[in-house]
């Protein structure tokens, strides 16, 4: 079989040099993104490493209630009486009024009881205004609508940018069926608008925090496949594809029952071809049949 293009090992050494470089770099910078997945999502749940629940509070929020009740029945709980807390809560759930602040005597608890810890001099937030405890009394709905839209253009601009370039590059991989590379050059695309549409749709219900982190895997484990064949191929052909496992994985990518993608594949053309006909069949009864009915009875009327 002739190939229609050079295969990645068959090209020169500064194109190589080109390509390695590129991947070498989006591959570092992968790297900083999870770190930044991890700190910036992971602690939102106040555990370290990245939980449903994490990915759940930065998109949706936690509704259960804002910082400021938590606190009090949480690492708070033992700087005022049970009353006086009790006090502060009702004021929160009755929308954290700043005319009763002053009429319910909130300030005095405040002033008696948090702002020898939480006052200008400290580095905990200060409580010595009103303003800097209305920061926590308000109820936490996740990411923002205009924080939404922001990252949303960003990542699709720039993460399909990457994408293109690390699927042009592995375009030349020949190890892989010509099935298998329209998957993993596809697929981050397609889990790209899943992911960010997951991001939407977890603002809206909790329960798809579960797409967003499928997407993300999806995205990261086709960067990773193309990633790993484009570099092997270009520097370890020999190696690793002639005398090394992969040529076992060459042996069975050709056997005839190896290749479930080639199946898939198969079937999806044979519901293309089924589903042609069936539209075909459909339109002729419309025309034969339904068409002239609906004609005679517009033109009774
Ligand atoms: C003994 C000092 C001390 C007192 C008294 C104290 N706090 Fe705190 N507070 C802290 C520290 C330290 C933190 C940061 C660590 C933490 O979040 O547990 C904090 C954090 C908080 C936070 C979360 C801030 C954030 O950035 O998420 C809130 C809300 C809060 N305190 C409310 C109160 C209220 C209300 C009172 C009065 C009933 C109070 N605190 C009394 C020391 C204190």
């Amino acid at each position: 079989m002739t190939t229609k293009y050079t295969p990645l090992k068959d090209h020169d050494t500064p194109i190589k040099v080109l390509f390695t470089g590129y991947l070498c770099t989006v591959g570092i910078g992968y790297l900083f993104a999870l770190i930044q997945i991890l700190f910036t999502h992971g602690m939102a749940d106040g555990k370290f490493g990245l939980s449903v629940d994490d990915i759940v509070y930065s998109y949706y929020g936690n509704r259960s209630g804002t910082v400021l009740e938590q606190k009090l029945n949480g690492s708070m709980k033992d700087n005022a009486p049970e009353l006086e807390r009790f006090q502060i809560m009702e004021w929160v759930r009755e929308g954290a009024d700043i005319d009763d602040y002053k009429s319910e005597g909130i300030d005095k608890i405040i002033e008696s009881r948090c702002v020898m810890c939480h006052n200008k001099e400290a580095s905990i937030p200060d409580f010595t205004e009103l303003s800097g405890l209305l920061a926590f009394t308000e109820q936490d709905t996740g990411a923002t609508f205009a924080s939404l839209t922001r990252i949303s253009h960003i990542h699709l601009f720039g993460i399909s940018f990457i994408f293109m370039f690390v699927g042009l590059i592995f375009s030349f991989a020949e190890t892989t069926t010509t099935q298998y590379k329209c998957i993993a050059i596809g697929m981050p695309y397609a889990f790209l608008v899943a992911d960010i549409m997951s991001w939407w749709l977890t603002k809206i219900h909790p329960m798809f925090a579960w797409l967003v982190i499928f997407a993300g895997m999806g995205m990261g484990v086709s960067f990773m496949f193309m990633w790993v064949t484009s570099i092997l191929e270009m520097w370890l052909f020999k190696p690793v594809f002639i005398n090394g496992f992969g040529s076992r994985y060459l042996q069975w990518r050709d056997s005839p029952e190896a290749s479930v993608a080639d199946r898939v594949w198969f079937y999806l053309k044979v519901l293309v071809q089924q589903s042609k006909k069936a539209a075909v069949f459909a339109q002729d009864q419309w025309l034969t049949r339904a068409w002239p009915v609906v004609k005679q009875w517009l033109g009774k009327k």
